[in-house]
């Protein structure tokens, strides 16, 4: 029998500290973060790594178009980026930066390596390079006007020696590797994408910068006129983490590595990463998980095109945990999405303050006045309490379901049906109309005993989501502040139920804000 996989360790890319966090970066974190607790709930101890990626032409022009000094640039940025995780209560336990001492010298190893094997050469390269995507597009990549389809800028022509990686080498098995490995990338269609790029020719990757062109990089460490390309030293910081390439390199947690990333960074990883791992003598990632992107007014949320989205200032201005809630919920997952502050208050409303907030509050209430403890037996259920209390279960495999096949969507889409059921529930069993008969004393007790387990059973299950909301529902039932760090918490068979004093307020209603 398999031994279910007890660890496992999943990235974010390292963002560039050109830009300050913006909700796109936030998707992609918020979106780890879940998946971690998601796993941990379930007993699967999960690393999970963000940070930043500080070396670069782009990096370089941004500190001296603002009159600063690179380091202290990057390490301001760095320490936003850190700073507005930590604040968001992202759980991220690696925080790692490509100017790390350690990372240069990792890099620089694996440089060497290749080097000595013959994976590297010396040759002139004429090519079109932007240094948005900081890397060479082919003629097949650039649009009908000659632009970077991603950055809508023109490449610049550039001629110059440098160092190249022999990917081509690998294109074989590249195509072999993710015809065969069908979760290599998901969704599905990214992997198709990957494929039918692979038909064409693959050329090599150019992994050097002359120091006249540029000196923010890591220095070749067989060649002091050149830097090493800021993709081939970024990519690596995956693999440094896990202690490679010293003796205590934990490859057994490498090997459960899932990336998650956007589409715009897809051929990056799929292409260069998955051969230069190959070249390594390193198992490739064993999943990329690929989202499309938010936009904003139909284009990709940019600092350049000035629509960008502070992922801070929402939650403080809307409230906790609003919109790791709405970015789950909206997009599906693998497609683009469009942010609109309409659609995030709405959804705010609709499921967070008149759903689950005011579920709670209502049932509370009642609970509250009328009982304080619930107590009652599981031979007074009734048909339509069992039939409520089953939904519990279903709710949890269509979350579950919902996790493994990527469609996030789904599964925040069954919660909020659940939260609908027992609203309907309510509705018709009256409690407030019980409470007022005395003769209905005990069938007050279990219809909220019945409305608890499945509140109870909602915060477990959203806990991923909403980690805030199901620690203050946890605490209302006095469960425990911890009790769905593990998910058999949710589900569970109470027939009694203390409460305490104090009503919880999971969600207010919010507005929209007046246009300035
Ligand atoms: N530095 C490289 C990655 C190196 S990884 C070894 C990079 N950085 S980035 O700052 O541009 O980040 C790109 C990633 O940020 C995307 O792949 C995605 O995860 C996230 N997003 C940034 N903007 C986004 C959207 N508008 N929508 C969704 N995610 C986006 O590329």
């Amino acid at each position: 029998m398999a031994t279910p996989q007890s660890r496992s360790y999943i990235t974010t890319p390292l963002y560039y500290v050109n830009a300050r966090p913006h909700l796109g970066h936030s998707y992609t974190t918020i979106l780890a973060d879940t998946i971690k607790r998601h796993r941990e709930q379930r007993g699967i101890q999960t690393t999970f790594l963000t940070g930043t990626d500080e070396h670069g032409e782009k990096i370089e022009q941004m500190a001296k178009s603002q009159g600063r000094d690179t380091r202290e640039f990057v390490d301001e940025v760095a320490n936003d980026f850190r700073d507005t995780w930590q604040k968001m209560g992202l759980s991220f336990d690696i925080f790692y930066r490509t100017t790390d001492p350690n990372h240069i010298r990792a890099v620089q190893h694996a440089l060497q390596t290749l080097k000595d094997r013959g994976e590297i050469v010396f040759r002139e390269y004429e090519g079109k390079y932007c240094v948005g995507c900081e890397r060479f597009l082919t003629d097949t990549e650039v649009n009908a006007d000659g632009l970077c389809p991603d950055h809508l800028k023109k490449p610049e022509n550039r001629k110059e020696s440098n160092y190249f990686f022999l990917m081509s080498r690998y294109h074989q098995a590249l195509i072999d590797h993710f015809e065969k490995n069908r979760n290599a990338i998901r969704p599905e269609q990214f992997r198709q994408e990957m494929l039918s790029f692979l038909k064409q020719p693959l050329g090599d990757l150019c992994i050097s910068r002359p120091k006249e062109r540029l000196t923010w990089g890591i220095e070749l460490p067989f060649d002091s006129n050149f830097v090493t390309y800021v993709w081939f030293d970024a990519l690596l910081n995956y693999l440094v983490a896990t202690g490679w390439p010293g003796a205590q390199w934990d490859s057994n947690l490498w090997a459960t590595v899932n990336h998650f990333i956007a589409k715009d960074i897809l051929k990056a990883h799929a292409i260069y990463w998955t051969a230069m791992l190959m070249a390594l003598q390193v198992k490739p990632a064993q999943e990329l998980q690929v989202s499309g992107w938010w936009l904003v007014d139909g284009t990709k949320m940019s600092k350049s095109l000035g629509n960008v989205v502070r992922p801070l200032e929402m939650e403080e201005k809307f409230g906790r945990d609003t919109l790791r809630f709405y970015l789950l919920r909206e997009m599906s997952y693998g497609s683009d999405s469009t942010f609109t502050l309409e659609n995030y208050v709405n959804c705010i409303n609709a499921y967070l303050a008149n759903g689950i907030g005011n579920l709670v509050s209502r049932v509370y209430t009642i609970a509250k006045k009328n009982l304080g403890v619930v107590d009652f037996a599981e031979a007074d259920l009734t048909d339509a309490d069992r039939r409520l209390l089953s939904l519990r279960t279903k709710t949890r495999e269509a979350w579950d379901q919902g996790f493994s096949e990527l469609k996030y969507q789904n599964s925040l889409k069954s919660w909020c049906e659940l939260v609908t059921a027992c609203d309907l529930y309510v509705n018709e069993m009256k409690p407030w109309a019980l409470a007022k008969d005395p003769t209905q004393k005990e069938r007050l007790q279990v219809v909220i005993g019945v409305c608890l387990r499945t509140i109870q059973a909602l915060g477990g299950i959203i806990a991923p989501v909403l980690p805030n909301a199901a620690r203050e529902i946890a605490n209302a039932l006095h469960l425990g502040e911890n009790h769905f760090d593990q998910i058999e918490g949710a589900i569970e068979d109470r027939t009694h139920f203390d409460l305490r004093d104090e009503i919880p307020k999971l969600f207010m209603r919010v507005q929209m804000p007046q246009a300035e």
